[in-house]
């Protein structure tokens, strides 16, 4: 089994989850850390067991041993990092959402498909075993058709201008920092909306606290997604179909359930990931560059960048505007 040294821009939040996962993976080397600063990257360094640091991102690109680089940055910055790492010939798996814009995304879909290397947007939850227990319940026609969807993605961030989330100059807002989610499930499994209708309560910083979004798609069927920094009103997504409903959600301890309501029978089955499931997406990134491949299937660009185009609507429709990136 080939083993791949993997280099992680960034130091924040969840870049310390993914060195924790990546570090159940065999075939991953935690080989490279590149910070703004290089104290933190060496602290990072010696907390995973890293090989090398870096004070620069420059620097880290600049390792011919990195092989696959995790974009841990604020979104605001993912064109420019996997720019970055694509043109020092580094596979890249950034984190979502892709970009701010549309634009943005088929700009590094095109950067990458010109050099003949992987890219993928870090959206972790179809590669989770939950999620894809749903995914073969539906297929099977065991619950009928499905006729309705709803999501919801929110716990309380209380505002304060100074997080990452509430500025807009990192890309911060409810929309694209967790209402990606539910928005993601609504195109997987109905599509393309016909049309959308959108709201969002604006912070003062002018990022969303709240973005509430209505879709209505050709066949008739309607879904919604709800993202907010303002409540804790959870994370789930419910699949309403003919013969019963399917609830993925989450619990407070980071459980994921996997609900089957039938008209005789509801079945709670409970799955517990360890590193909370980012080793999945890791692992899907090393099986395409083993068999080859530059996209993944059950993420490839072009989900990513359709789902970049439902957004642009969704934040023009509810007027969330970015200074500078509008597309
Ligand atoms: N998949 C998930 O479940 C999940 C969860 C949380 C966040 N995310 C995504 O991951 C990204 C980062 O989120 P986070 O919560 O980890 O953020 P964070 O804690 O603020 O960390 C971001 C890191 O990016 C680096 N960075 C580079 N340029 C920066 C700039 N101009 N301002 C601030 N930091 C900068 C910093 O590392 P250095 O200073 O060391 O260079 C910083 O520690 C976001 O796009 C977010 O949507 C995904």
């Amino acid at each position: 089994m080939k083993a791949y040294n993997w280099g992680i821009l960034g130091t924040g939040n969840i870049a310390h989850k993914f060195a924790r996962a990546l570090m159940l993976l065999d075939n991953a080397n935690l080989y490279a850390v590149g910070s703004r600063d290089a104290g933190r990257a060496a602290d990072f360094a010696s907390e995973f067991g890293f090989n090398r640091y870096y004070g620069s991102y420059e620097e880290m690109m600049a390792d011919p041993g990195v092989e696959v680089i995790y974009i841990s940055s604020p979104h605001s910055h993912h064109l420019e990092h996997t720019l970055l790492a694509l043109r020092n010939g580094k596979h890249v798996l950034c984190e979502k959402p892709m970009s701010i814009t549309a634009k943005e995304s088929i700009r590094m879909a095109e950067e990458a498909r010109s050099r003949g290397l992987f890219l993928m947007e870090a959206l972790w939850p179809p590669f989770q075993p939950s999620y894809q227990k749903a995914a073969e319940i539906l297929d099977s026609g065991r619950m009928g058709r499905l006729l309705h969807m709803r999501g919801k993605f929110a716990f309380e961030s209380p505002y304060d201008p100074e997080l990452r989330t509430y500025s807009l100059a990192l890309g911060g807002g409810s929309l694209l920092d967790i209402g990606i989610y539910p928005v993601m499930d609504i195109l997987r499994y109905m599509g393309e909306p016909e049309s959308v209708v959108a709201s969002s309560v604006l912070s003062p910083t002018g990022a969303d606290e709240s973005t509430s979004v209505i879709f209505r798609f050709s066949d008739g069927r309607m879904a919604e997604a709800y993202s907010s920094f303002a409540n804790m009103a959870g994370v789930s997504t419910e699949f309403n179909c003919e013969k019963g409903n399917l609830i993925l959600t989450r619990g407070r301890d980071r459980t994921q359930h996997l609900i089957i309501e039938l008209p005789n029978d509801t079945d709670d089955r409970i799955f517990t990931p360890p590193a909370q499931g980012y080793q999945y997406e890791a692992a899907e990134v090393m099986s395409c560059l083993d068999r080859g491949q530059t996209e993944s299937a059950v993420v490839p660009l072009s989900f990513s960048i359709t789902l970049a185009k439902v957004l642009d609507l969704v934040r023009t429709r509810a007027g969330i505007r970015y200074p500078g990136r509008d597309s």
